[in-house]
């Protein structure tokens, strides 16, 4: 994998409606040992994440809506949009990354392969860079 990568979801799609899976091996780079969800962001300026990882990696999907996400791996800098709930994001660990342009009703999903500790997270830009070029 990339350091961030846009991954095409298949859906399973019928009459009934349809259905996307997640599994390890298949479409999912990790063993997911995490789930969270980010929903009713009410302020259009909001911004959530800035954050980088030392130890997690995460699957962002924006289940219903739309919002925008700023990537930065120290080298690098990229913005994609995640507008349908077939595209997902892979951010490895030590990658900058903020979320922002939630649409109305947006339900962002990420799952990690870690469990969370606040420790393995940076949330100062320069101690980010920092530790990326030591
Ligand atoms: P925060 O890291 O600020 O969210 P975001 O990455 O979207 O900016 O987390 C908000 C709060 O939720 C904070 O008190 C920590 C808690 N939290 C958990 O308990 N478990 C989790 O997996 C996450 C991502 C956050």
């Amino acid at each position: 994998m990339k350091q961030y990568e846009l991954i095409n979801l298949k859906a399973y799609e019928d009459a009934r409606g349809n259905l996307i899976a997640f599994e390890q091996g298949a479409n999912c780079p990790f063993d997911v040992k995490r789930c969270f969800y980010i929903y009713d962001t009410k302020m259009a300026d909001t911004v959530r994440g800035a954050h980088a990882n030392r130890r997690s990696e995460f699957l962002l999907v924006v289940i219903h809506g739309s919002c925008k996400v700023r990537i930065d791996t120290g080298k690098e800098k990229d913005e994609v949009l995640l507008n349908s709930p077939k595209t997902a994001l892979y951010l490895d660990k030590m990658v900058w990354k903020e979320m922002f342009d939630f649409s109305d009703g947006a339900v962002l999903m990420v799952l990690s392969n870690e469990k969370y500790d606040e420790k393995e997270y940076i949330r100062d830009y320069e101690k980010f860079l920092k530790e990326i070029n030591n």
